[in-house]
Protein backbone atom coordinates (compact mmCIF):
# COMPACT_ATOMS: atom_id res chain seq x y z
CA UNK A 1 0.00 0.00 0.00
CA UNK A 2 1.13 3.09 -0.50
CA UNK A 3 -0.05 6.81 1.46
CA UNK A 4 -1.69 9.76 -1.20
CA UNK A 5 -1.70 13.04 0.09
CA UNK A 6 -4.59 15.63 -1.73
CA UNK A 7 -2.69 18.83 -0.61
CA UNK A 8 -5.67 21.35 -1.98
CA UNK A 9 -8.44 18.97 0.03
CA UNK A 10 -5.74 18.64 3.01
CA UNK A 11 -6.31 14.93 3.30
CA UNK A 12 -4.32 11.73 3.18
CA UNK A 13 -5.64 8.67 2.40
CA UNK A 14 -4.21 5.21 2.33
CA UNK A 15 -4.20 2.92 -1.04
CA UNK A 16 -4.54 -0.90 -0.47
CA UNK A 17 -3.25 -3.63 -3.05
CA UNK A 18 -7.08 -4.46 -4.05
CA UNK A 19 -8.37 -0.94 -4.86
CA UNK A 20 -7.32 2.63 -7.13
CA UNK A 21 -6.08 5.67 -6.22
CA UNK A 22 -9.72 6.84 -7.79
CA UNK A 23 -11.50 4.57 -5.95
CA UNK A 24 -9.95 5.21 -2.31
CA UNK A 25 -10.54 9.13 -3.33
CA UNK A 26 -13.88 8.36 -4.25
CA UNK A 27 -14.62 6.40 -1.14
CA UNK A 28 -13.21 9.10 1.03
CA UNK A 29 -15.98 11.41 -0.53
CA UNK A 30 -13.55 13.31 -2.99
CA UNK A 31 -14.92 14.02 -6.76
CA UNK A 32 -12.87 12.91 -9.37
CA UNK A 33 -14.07 12.79 -12.45
CA UNK A 34 -13.41 9.68 -14.53
CA UNK A 35 -14.84 8.22 -17.99
CA UNK A 36 -12.93 4.53 -19.31
CA UNK A 37 -11.14 4.15 -16.10
CA UNK A 38 -8.63 1.85 -17.92
CA UNK A 39 -5.80 4.64 -18.01
CA UNK A 40 -6.74 5.43 -21.61
CA UNK A 41 -8.75 8.53 -21.86
CA UNK A 42 -7.01 10.83 -19.76
CA UNK A 43 -10.11 12.34 -17.95
CA UNK A 44 -8.95 11.18 -14.37
CA UNK A 45 -5.50 13.20 -14.54
CA UNK A 46 -4.14 14.62 -11.31
CA UNK A 47 -0.61 16.41 -11.35
CA UNK A 48 2.20 15.48 -9.02
CA UNK A 49 3.55 17.47 -6.76
CA UNK A 50 5.65 15.04 -5.09
CA UNK A 51 6.19 11.27 -4.82
CA UNK A 52 7.33 8.87 -7.80
CA UNK A 53 4.35 7.11 -9.99
CA UNK A 54 3.74 3.75 -11.02
CA UNK A 55 2.26 4.32 -14.65
CA UNK A 56 0.00 1.68 -15.64
CA UNK A 57 -1.62 3.82 -18.02
CA UNK A 58 -1.30 4.35 -21.54
CA UNK A 59 -2.53 7.61 -21.81
CA UNK A 60 0.44 9.58 -20.77
CA UNK A 61 3.48 9.88 -23.68
CA UNK A 62 6.98 8.81 -22.59
CA UNK A 63 8.33 12.82 -21.89
CA UNK A 64 5.29 12.88 -19.70
CA UNK A 65 5.87 9.24 -18.00
CA UNK A 66 9.80 10.62 -17.41
CA UNK A 67 8.94 14.08 -15.82
CA UNK A 68 6.63 12.08 -13.30
CA UNK A 69 4.45 15.29 -12.92
CA UNK A 70 0.79 13.50 -14.20
CA UNK A 71 -0.82 10.65 -13.00
CA UNK A 72 -4.03 9.12 -14.34
CA UNK A 73 -5.65 7.85 -11.10
CA UNK A 74 -7.71 5.29 -12.32
CA UNK A 75 -4.91 2.38 -12.51
CA UNK A 76 -1.29 4.27 -12.01
CA UNK A 77 0.10 3.55 -8.38
CA UNK A 78 2.93 4.76 -6.26
CA UNK A 79 6.76 3.41 -6.18
CA UNK A 80 7.69 5.80 -3.56
CA UNK A 81 5.65 5.65 -0.27
CA UNK A 82 3.92 8.66 -0.59
CA UNK A 83 2.52 10.55 -3.64
CA UNK A 84 1.58 14.07 -3.06
CA UNK A 85 -1.11 15.21 -5.47
CA UNK A 86 -2.58 18.88 -6.38
CA UNK A 87 -6.17 17.57 -5.85
FE1 LIG B 1 -9.75 7.21 -18.45
FE2 LIG B 1 -8.51 7.26 -16.09
S1 LIG B 1 -10.62 7.42 -16.49
S2 LIG B 1 -7.63 7.35 -18.05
Amino acid sequence: SFEVALARSCVTLQVTAGKTILETMREAGIDMPSSCEQGACGTCLATVIEGEPDHQDVYLNDAERKSGTKIMTCVSRARSARLVLDL
